[in-house]
Formats: structure tokens, C-alpha cells, sequence
């Protein structure tokens, strides 16, 4: 801004100068910003040689140009004089120059970076250009996710191309020599690399049953993982990119829903639902629960079902009723959320004596249903969910009639190695709270 203060200044008075004395003025050679830049880079014996057009301003922003043989020198108040040549021109001439994104160099092009590359910063991004990829242009989210991995210098090298946008909610994705980098309104910008990315491109990009990545990969010594908007693919070097979805995942026997694992689809509703004296539950669940009634029924005791499964609005409705009747921190100990009950997965189910005795309470552990169904629930693959002393890991009360079926295997292991919950077994994080 001073220079182009004082350049307007000798512009304007050429015959007023020297206070207080008259004297005719030689014409002054202003000498401007743009002229400065090209003879700091050599002049007519520089990379630019000589110009081919005068000096043009009024361009967006205050700003001037001129052309030279080899390309230009670029100036704006904000930015100052700076050289655009090359390919790296040529990507900035595709983006529209100062008018595009871009915007205007913010410094001269830099080389002799990774594998003989270049690149040119712009208000906007970068242009970054290399032998092997070409000029590409990098900016916004993407360019920060790029920046993540540690630029070229990092796993996923130079762009291969520029953004290309209009995907599936209006994403846009970049490729990159070692993967590519996916941003969406909804998801972010994510790096996708390796077999993670090869079992993602198998279901169809974000066009397929996982949606859009919401996490870059998280890797351990074991393995990585990256969280998808409808399922994770993990990989492992031993079993390669495993692909799990959600929907999936909530329909599998192994299922662990706590308050720090909702349902995904929140509102998932299981198939083949099959009803045993009047309540829902997997077909698998429901033919071992119903020789399981049947089998305590035949050694005298007593047993009925009292709540199997619960849809997401039944499940809406009854947290509602308890935080209506005792208050948030009460009705958080005794039922889930909906989206976070075990009753949704069809697997869970609330038993009772026939007369009523102790119904929901922890003294139903002490009545005859109760004492038989800890005892000889784990034969028919039940688990007690929700033991006494574990609220601080499944996050409820004790629930001695809440059965959880996980299949014959899980409860005999659990039982011989003496395994209280399913966080326990599964070795998953406890869930006090949401
Ligand atoms: N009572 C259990 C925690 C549920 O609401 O799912
Ligand atoms: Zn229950």
C-alpha cells in the first residue's frame, strides 16, 4: 500500500517538488511495484524477458498486471508483486486468475521440494505442481486434510488432479498419488488410502451402502479401522479390509448396545420378528426363550413373559412416562434412551412371575422366576444384562429379569470365565452415561 502511495504521489507532483522551491522538475520515472519485482528477478535476462504488454490495472481489488514472455508479474495491494508463470499459471488461468477462487500469489512460486516439485501460494490455496502430477490447485477442507498428512511430503504425495464436486450430497473429492481425500457438507474432508480404500471402492464410493468416510483411518498395532457413515471397514494384516455395516452389525447376535453405543440405524428394526405368548423377539431368540419357559414351567416354577421387543416411538414413549414420574437421573437408571435399548434389537426380554410378585424389581431375583433364571438362563444363551454392582459399566440398575440373548457360546464363556457383562466379554469401554 505505501508503494503504491508514493508512486501516485510522484505521479501527481512531478512539478511541485522540493519545499518551498520553484524549480522545473525533470519528468519523474515512477518506478512501480511490478517494475521493482521484475528487476529483483533479473529483468529482460530473467526467467521473464521482455514485456509484451504495458502495465494493465483495474483489476478485482485494486489490482494491476504485465505480461513479460515468460509469464507475468501480478500485483495487489494485499498481496504485493508476484511472478505466475509456467504450469502453475496455467492452473491458475483455468481457475479464473485473481477472479477465481484462487484469488491472487501471495508469494512467488517455491521449488525444490519432494521429487523436483513446485509450488505457488495464492489467497485462496496453492498450486502445487510436480513432474510426474501436473499443476493442481489445493484449498478449503481438502487442502487442510492434506495438510494433516503432512503435504507432499506425506503418505498421500502430490494431487493427481484438481477437486472435482457434484458427488452425492454435495461432496467433492481429489486424488492423490497415494489415495484421495473426500469432503462432504455433512462428513468433512477425510483422507482414503490402501486396502481400507480398495473395500471401500468395492461398495460404490459414497454412492454405495457406507456412505461418505467420517473419520481418516485410526490405526493400532493390530489393525485400522475407518468409520463410515453406514459401517467401518477394518483391516488387519493378517485378515485384510474387513467390511461391517451398521445394519448389520445391529442384526448380528453380537450386537452390544449401550448408552455409548446407539443403534445405528437409530431406528432399526429387526427382520423376522416372531411372537412367544404375545411378545416380539428374533426368531433365534424366540425359539430358545420359549424352551426356556417351557423348561422351567416343567420343573414347577412359575414364569411369563412381561416385555420383549420395543420400537424406537414404544421406546420414545415409556422413557418419556419415567422421566415424567421420577425425573432425567432416575429414568436414565432404569431405561434406555430411545435408540440406546436393547429391547430394539429383539434380543432382549423382560420376564415375571405369573402373580406378579416383585415385577421390575430387584427383589424379583429372590422369587422363584427369578432364582431359576439365573441359575439356568445362560443353558438356553441368556445372559443377565444388567448385574447387580455394574452400573458403573452397563449404566443401569440391577435388572435381574432383563434377558439379553447372545446364543449358546457367548453365555457358556462368559459363565466359565466368569465374565459379568457384555462389555466384559466383548472387551468394549464402559458406558456409565451417554
Ligand atoms: N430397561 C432397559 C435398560 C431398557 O430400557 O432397555
Ligand atoms: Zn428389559
Amino acid at each position: 500500500m505505501r508503494r503504491i502511495v508514493a508512486y501516485l504521489l510522484a505521479m501527481l507532483t512531478c512539478a511541485l517538488l522540493l519545499a518551498g522551491t520553484v524549480v522545473a522538475a525533470p519528468a519523474a520515472q515512477a518506478v512501480t511495484p511490478i517494475e521493482t519485482r521484475y528487476a529483483q528477478l533479473g529483468g529482460a535476462g530473467g526467467r521473464l524477458g521482455a514485456a509484451t504488454s504495458a502495465e494493465v490495472c483495474g483489476l478485482r481489488a485494486g489490482g494491476c498486471y504485465r505480461n513479460y514472455q515468460g509469464g507475468a508479474i501480478v500485483w495487489s495491494p494485499a498481496t504485493g508483486a508476484q511472478p505466475s508463470w509456467g504450469a502453475i499459471r496455467q492452473t491458475w488461468r483455468l481457475f479464473g486468475f485473481e477472479n477465481g477462487g484462487l484469488g491472487y500469489p501471495t508469494g512467488p512460486e517455491v521449488c525444490g521440494i519432494r521429487d523436483n516439485g513446485c509450488y505457488q501460494n495464492f489467497q485462496g490455496g496453492a498450486i502445487v505442481w510436480s513432474p510426474a502430477t501436473g499443476a493442481r490447485a489445493t484449498g478449503g477442507s481438502i487442502r487442510g486434510a492434506w495438510a494433516r498428512t503432512g503435504y507432499e511430503a506425506g503418505g498421500l504425495g502430490y494431487p493427481t488432479t484438481n477437486e472435482v464436486c457434484g458427488l452425492r450430497g454435495g461432496g467433492c473429492y481429489q486424488n492423490y498419488q497415494g489415495g484421495a481425500i473426500i469432503w462432504s457438507p455433512a462428513t468433512g474432508a477425510r483422507i482414503s488410502v490402501g486396502a481400507i480404500r480398495a473395500a471401500w471402492a468395492s461398495t460404490h464410493f459414497e454412492n454405495g451402502a457406507l456412505g461418505y468416510p467420517v473419520t481418516d483411518e485410526s490405526c493400532t498395532a493390530s489393525g485400522c479401522d475407518q468409520r463410515f457413515q453406514r459401517g467401518v471397514i477394518s483391516w488387519s494384516p493378517g485378515g485384510g479390509a474387513r467390511i461391517a455395516r451398521d445394519i448389520d452389525v445391529a442384526a448380528s447376535l453380537f450386537v452390544v448396545v449401550n448408552k455409548r453405543r446407539q443403534l445405528n440405524p437409530a431406528r432399526y428394526v429387526p427382520e423376522s420378528l416372531v411372537g412367544v405368548e404375545g411378545h416380539l423377539l428374533r426368531r433365534d431368540a424366540a425359539e430358545k426363550f420359549a424352551r426356556l419357559l417351557a423348561d422351567a414351567r416343567a420343573s414347577g416354577i412359575g414364569m411369563v413373559p412381561v416385555s420383549g421387543y420395543r420400537s424406537y416411538d414404544t421406546q420414545t414413549s415409556l422413557y418419556a412416562s419415567y422421566v415424567n414420574q421420577y425425573g432425567r437421573d432416575t429414568a436414565d437408571l432404569i431405561s434406555a434412551r430411545p435408540g440406546f435399548s436393547e429391547h430394539q434389537t429383539g434380543l432382549a426380554i423382560d420376564i415375571g412371575n405369573p402373580n406378579g410378585a416383585c415385577g421390575l424389581q430387584e427383589c424379583f431375583a429372590g422369587t422363584p422366576a427369578g432364582d431359576w433364571a439365573a441359575r439356568n438362563a445362560w443353558r438356553y444363551g441368556f445372559i443377565i444384562r444388567y448385574p447387580q454392582g455394574f452400573t458403573s459399566v452397563t449404566g443401569y440398575s440391577y435388572e435381574p429379569w432383563h434377558l439379553r440373548y447372545v446364543g449358546i457360546t457367548i453365555s457358556s464363556e462368559m459363565r466359565l470365565h466368569g465374565l459379568p457383562t457384555l462389555e466384559h466379554y466383548m472387551s468394549l469401554p464402559a458406558a456409565p452415561s451417554y
